[in-house]
């Protein structure tokens, strides 16, 4: 981490509207124009059983993470098939979404945010974090986040994020295409309580 930076993470909160316009754009942008609406990001920081962090450099936000306690796990079935009888009796928390604004990417802020997830998850009792990496082809992705932070892989699966691009159209930055046909890949942190 360049220690030139002065990085304060913090919890986001509904009354700065301003910072989650911010962040809402930052993630839109970095991720697909139409992926997030606002409800996705308020519910994250209203809901008991979710997490929404912002990053700051001096003032200026640069990086959203959110995480959150999942207990339906339809959405992972293409990259196991098993996965719903798998993770039964699991307390699971999920890294739902990381964006870092484009000219910090890939100076460890990604890394910073997501530990601080994962030891919220942990805090809360998770005894497995999953996590969905977006294969966007572009030059930083967050597969290499999950493997720094000791994630292990479960599978990738082409076209992934197709069958809900369809349904929710969005921009997709990586492919260019509209559905998206970018792969994902699965990750699994264990944690040992
Ligand atoms: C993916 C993303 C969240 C990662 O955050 P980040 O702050 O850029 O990642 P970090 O710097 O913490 O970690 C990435 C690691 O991979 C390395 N890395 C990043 N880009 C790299 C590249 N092109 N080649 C080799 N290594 C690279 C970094 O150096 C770092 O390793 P290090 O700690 O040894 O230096 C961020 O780049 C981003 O917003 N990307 C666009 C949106 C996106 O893909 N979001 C994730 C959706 S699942």
């Amino acid at each position: 981490m360049n220690s030139d930076y002065n990085i304060e993470i913090k919890e986001l909160h509904s009354q700065d509207t301003k910072i989650l316009e911010e962040a809402l754009i930052l993630m839109n942008r970095t991720q697909g124009d139409g992926l997030f609406n606002m409800n996705y990001l308020v519910s994250r920081i209203e809901r008991q059983d979710a997490l929404a962090l912002g990053a700051f450099v001096d003032g200026d936000l640069v990086s959203v993470g959110c995480a959150e306690m999942i207990t339906e796990f339809s959405y992972y079935v293409p990259f196991e098939e098993n996965i719903l009888e798998r993770l039964k009796g699991h307390k699971v928390g999920s890294l739902c979404t990381l964006c870092v604004r484009e000219d910090f990417q890939g100076k460890g802020i990604g890394q910073l945010i997501s530990k601080r997830r994962m030891d919220w998850l942990k805090n809360n009792k998770c005894n497995l974090i999953l996590g969905i990496s977006w294969l966007s082809g572009l030059s930083h992705t967050s597969d290499r986040v999950f493997n720094k932070l000791g994630f292990h892989l479960i599978s990738d699966v082409d076209e992934f994020f197709k069958e809900s691009a369809i349904k929710y159209p969005f921009n997709c930055p990586g492919c260019h295409t509209q559905p998206c046909k970018c792969s994902a890949a699965l990750y699994q942190y264990d944690i040992n309580n």
